[in-house]
């Protein structure tokens, strides 16, 4: 198991999205917080021999770090194709060597036939007028499907994720806060760059 710190450089080469649709939520995740995040999965064993899937992945970042820790394959859906022709290239960007495959679909809805996953997920947090609630659809799908995901929400969430998944069966069991960066990217914002208190969750569906 490499270190966190080493995770996050090597990490560091993968592109961020090319032209982000502000609908869809498009903010990639930094490689800190990827690398924060997978780094609490390797340590909890939750990779040992596990289907990855990354739901909503972007550019790939969650996906290609789960990569670099040996599980025996990863999965990668997103609705917009454009930015996984952008995690293709990042793939041999970070020259990830487990089997990586990307899929446009919605991870609300999955054209897959998958079970017992662990899912990493930086949803849509549903901040865009009539997306409210974008992360509920993925929580509902995540537990349909995982053995164990790890999801990033709202700071302050805490209380309704709990709630909101022991009511669909599953169990939070670690809880940390993560902050992430979000630069000037959509007309609405008016800083240059902003830091966005938001927490991690890895939730057990397995009981
Ligand atoms: C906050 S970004 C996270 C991107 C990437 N996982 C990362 O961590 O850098 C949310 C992603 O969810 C995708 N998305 C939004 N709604 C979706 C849906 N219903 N199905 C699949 N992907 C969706 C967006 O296109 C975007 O790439």
């Amino acid at each position: 198991m490499g270190t966190r710190r080493a995770l996050a450089r090597r990490l560091g080469v993968v592109q961020d999205f090319q032209d982000p649709t502000a609908s869809l939520e498009q903010y990639a995740t930094s490689a800190e917080v990827a690398a924060s995040l997978v780094h609490v999965a390797d340590e909890r064993g939750d990779f040992a021999d596990a289907n990855v899937l990354d739901l909503g992945a972007g550019t790939g970042m969650l996906a290609l770090a789960a990569a670099l820790r040996g599980p025996r394959r990863v999965i990668g859906v997103d609705v917009d194709p454009a930015p996984l022709r952008t995690a293709r290239e990042n793939a041999s960007r970070v020259g990830a060597t487990a089997e990586v495959e990307w899929v446009v679909g919605d991870a609300t809805d999955l054209p897959l036939d998958v079970s017992d996953v662990v899912v990493l997920s930086n949803p849509p947090f549903g901040a865009q007028d009539g997306n409210e609630h974008a992360d509920r659809a993925f929580l509902d799908q995540i537990a349909a499907v995982a053995s164990v995901s790890y999801t990033v929400h709202n700071a302050g969430s805490r209380e309704f994720v709990e709630s909101y998944v022991a009511d669909a069966g599953g169990e939070v069991t670690d809880a940390f806060a993560v902050e992430l960066d979000v630069d000037n990217q959509f007309e609405f914002h008016d800083a240059d760059r902003a830091v966005v208190d938001a927490e991690a969750y890895r939730i057990d569906w397995s009981t």
